[in-house]
This record gives structure tokens, sequence and C-alpha cells, in this order.
């Protein structure tokens, strides 16, 4: 399936050859996507080989990503693929969280599960295998954690030099930790994301550097998998609803991309909304899908929430993010630090947890259900984009009534589980327990 890269802006469209090594569209700016030309084979047939994988011993087989090669045919030959076995998660009930949200039933897709503990595994095994293709030897990325945490495992997995950037005291330590034990040069600059990001992509030409921000279209194709793996889970059963955090919207983009194509070759014959929830003191996309003007974003100069991994202002795949949501009918919601952080209890109480980005989706559904935007009855599908344990210290806080909002005012811990500190003593203990 014969790969290019295309410019996503519609006044363009610009094709270029899928090994140039290019960010942005050289004619116009505008971001790029992968497109591929027919594809071979059937949909009933893709369906019956990707079950069949399932019960695979090959690595290309075993991961969630490679499984569906045939959605995301960039590589004319699979030799520098590395993977962790990524993909694979779960798609889980959690009947309290449905309640929480109002909802009569919703199934979670956990991300967490990955071997980096985030969906950005998904798309950094593509993007890694693109970057040992055009004989890249060091790659970079700026994040708020959970990329760099990826992409420091991948690159040392595939024997490559991982440089990272995140901003300095804004990011969890159980991320940063990762970055180090995988091997990654790491400099923890003294700006904001949206800042390092742009320093960054100068240095990146400068030095020869290969970016893997979620600006590189490969990280995409790898993205598009969790919603292809999500639908093979349900059997083919589209959803009403998606519901996704956005921090630089690449998920976002991803998500509608899949879809797109999952339609277009004869897997799905409708795609489900896209409802994209922000943290309220980073939300320029909420802003922009509400203006009146859409043609440009009004980035958040000094982004701010306790949810660091989408502790975003200026979001670069908003266009390719505004042109999905419209297209699936879909909307952009934003919640409060409390919200989210009492969404993430809830989360929690369900046996299945996850870092606070992940659990805006459950605090927007609340929302969207309280408006009478969601019905009960919807069939929703709510994406967890992190593992629980990427950030202990905000549970820890949460749970002992210490969790203090960015702008320094108290949050409620209003499902509080504080540990009780308490002397060996049987009777004492007994007594404790009633
Ligand atoms: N949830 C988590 C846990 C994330 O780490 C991110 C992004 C998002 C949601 C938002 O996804 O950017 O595709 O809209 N983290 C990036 C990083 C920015 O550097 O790790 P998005």
């Amino acid at each position: 399936m014969p790969a290019e890269l295309a410019c996503f802006e519609e006044r363009c469209r610009a094709r270029f050859p899928v090994t140039e090594i290019i960010y942005n569209c050289p004619r116009c700016g505008g971001l790029l996507e992968t497109v591929y030309s027919a594809a071979e084979g059937s949909a009933a047939e893709w369906k019956r080989t990707w079950h069949e994988r399932r019960a695979s011993n090959a690595p290309l087989d075993q991961s969630g990503v490679w499984r569906y090669r045939e959605l995301i045919g960039f590589l004319d030959d699979y030799g520098p693929v590395v993977t962790l076995r990524e993909g694979n998660t779960p798609l889980l009930e959690a009947p309290r969280a449905a309640a929480y949200g109002g909802l009569d039933r919703i199934s979670f897709k956990h991300q967490g599960f990955n071997p980096t503990g985030s969906f950005k595994d998904n798309g950094m095994t593509c993007g890694v295998a693109q970057a040992l293709r055009v004989g890249a030897r060091r790659v970079a990325c700026v994040s708020t954690g959970n990329t760099s945490a990826s992409m420091a495992a991948y690159a040392s997995a595939a024997g490559l030099d991982p440089v990272i950037f995140i901003p300095h005291g804004n990011i969890s330590f159980g991320k940063l930790a990762q970055a180090l034990e995988y091997g990654a040069r790491t400099f923890q600059v003294e700006a904001n994301f949206d800042h390092i990001l742009a320093l960054v992509r100068q240095l990146a030409e400068r030095l020869g550097i290969y970016l893997l921000n979620s600006i590189n279209p490969f990280r995409i194709e790898g993205q598009k998998t969790i919603m292809v793996e999500m639908m093979d889970q349900r059997d083919w059963r589209v959803p009403d609803w998606v519901v996704l955090p956005g921090g630089n919207l690449g998920n976002t983009s991803a998500f509608g991309k899949a879809f797109r194509e999952m339609l277009q070759l004869g897997l799905i014959d409708r795609a489900p909304r896209l409802a994209v929830i922000q943290a309220e003191g980073a939300a320029p996309f909420y802003d922009l899908c509400r203006a009146a003007d859409r043609s440009r974003l009004s980035a958040v100069p000094h982004p701010e929430t306790l949810a660091t991994a989408i502790r975003i202002g200026d979001p670069v795949s908003w266009p390719k993010a505004l042109h999905e949501v419209l297209a699936s009918g879909g909307l952009v919601e934003k919640v409060t630090e409390q919200e989210i952080a009492d969404a993430k209890a809830v989360i929690g109480h369900c046996g299945i947890g996850c870092e606070p980005a992940s659990a805006a989706t459950l605090a927007g559904i609340r929302k969207l259900t309280a408006a009478g935007t969601m019905r009960a009855d919807a069939d929703v599908v709510a994406v967890l984009t992190g593992n629980l344990l990427k950030d202990p210290d905000y549970i820890h806080r949460y749970h002992t009534g210490e969790l203090r909002a960015p702008d320094g005012s108290a949050l409620r811990s209003t499902f509080a589980n504080a540990p009780v500190v308490v002397a060996a003593d049987a009777n004492r203990l007994a007594s404790l327990l009633g």
C-alpha cells in the first residue's frame, strides 16, 4: 500500500515522498498527514486476519498496533520495527463511574495498560520505526511527560539516542523517572511546553535531530490503532460517543482519521461523535470551537492545570482536530480542577484508576449528561490515556485533603480515603474496624 505525505490544508494538499524529513508542508506550512493509495483486500478478510493474529507468537502480530498493519502501511518492510507489545489495552466496564457520569453504562479504553503506561506507546512504535527507516541516529521530543517516557523507551530499545525536553517543575515525578531510567538525555527547560516546542523545532533542523512530537505524522498513524483495536474488541459495533482528553490534540486528530479511514474501507458504516474534554485553565480548543471565527486559535499564554499532561496553551494539531470534531458531529467541553479530581477518585474506586488528565473524560461526561447533551442511554467509550501510577503525589494529596489548585485555592476531597496511622495494638485496630 504505497504511502505519501500530504498537506492537511484543503487549499494546498501538496504531496511529498513518505521518506522526506518534514513536519510541516514546505509549501504552505500546513500540518502533514500520511495518505495511502487503494488498499488490497476486503473489510471481511482484514477482520478475520486481525482476529487470527491474536493467537500468533510473532512479535508484529502480538503488537496491538502492528496487528492492524494493513491500515498503517507507510513502511516498505517491517525490519526497522521495534515493538514492546504496545496496545492490547482492555475495554473495561465501570458501573460506578457510569452512575457518577449520569450514564446507564460506560466502558473505558484504558491506554494506561501500555508498556510505558500511556497511549503514547501506540504512536511511538511507528515514529521510531520511521526514524530508523530515514537513518536518524538521534531523536527528540518536547513533552509534558508521557511522550518523553515513551520515546525514551522505544528509542533506547531501538539503539537510538533519545533527547528529551520537559518543562522544569511541571511534570509528574513518575514520568521524569521513566525518562531517566530508560536512558534519555533529559533537559528540564525553564519555560512552558509551548515555548519549549517552538525552541526545539528550530534546534531540530540545526542539529539534524529527528522530531517525535505528535506533529510527526507517523505517530498519528500508530495512535489510530487505539480506535481500530477498540472497534475490534466491540466486534465492530460503533459507539455513539468516544470521549477523550485534549492537550496538544494529536489523539483527537488520530481518532478522527481512524474513523474516516475505517468508514472509507467499509470496516464500519457510521462514525461515533468525538467529545474532547479540556481542563478549564488550558482550554484554547474549547474557546476556538465556541468562537465565531474558527480560522485561527488564540493561544492561552499561561496554561494552568494540575493535570500536567494537558497543560498546553497552544496545541499544534488544532486544525486537524477541529476538522475531525466537526466532521464527527462532536463537541469540546471544559472541566474544573475540582471536577477532574473527583472524577479521578471515582475511576479509582472502580478498581481501574488513571492519571489526572484521563479523568477529565468522566468529569466531562457528567457535565454533558447533566446538560442533556449526552443521553443517559448513550453507548459511550471514554479513553483513559495514562496509568494511575504516573502521578501518585496528586493522589496522596487528594486523599489526605492537601490538594491545591494552581491558584493556591484548596480543592475539596469529596471522596477522601486517607490512610490511618495506628499503634501496633490489636484492640485498637479491632475497635477502629468496628
Ligand atoms: N492524556 C495524557 C495522559 C497525556 O499525556 C496527553 C498528552 C493527553 C492526554 C493529551 O493528548 O496531546 O494528543 O491531545 N501528553 C503529551 C506529552 C502532550 O507530552 O506527553 P493530546
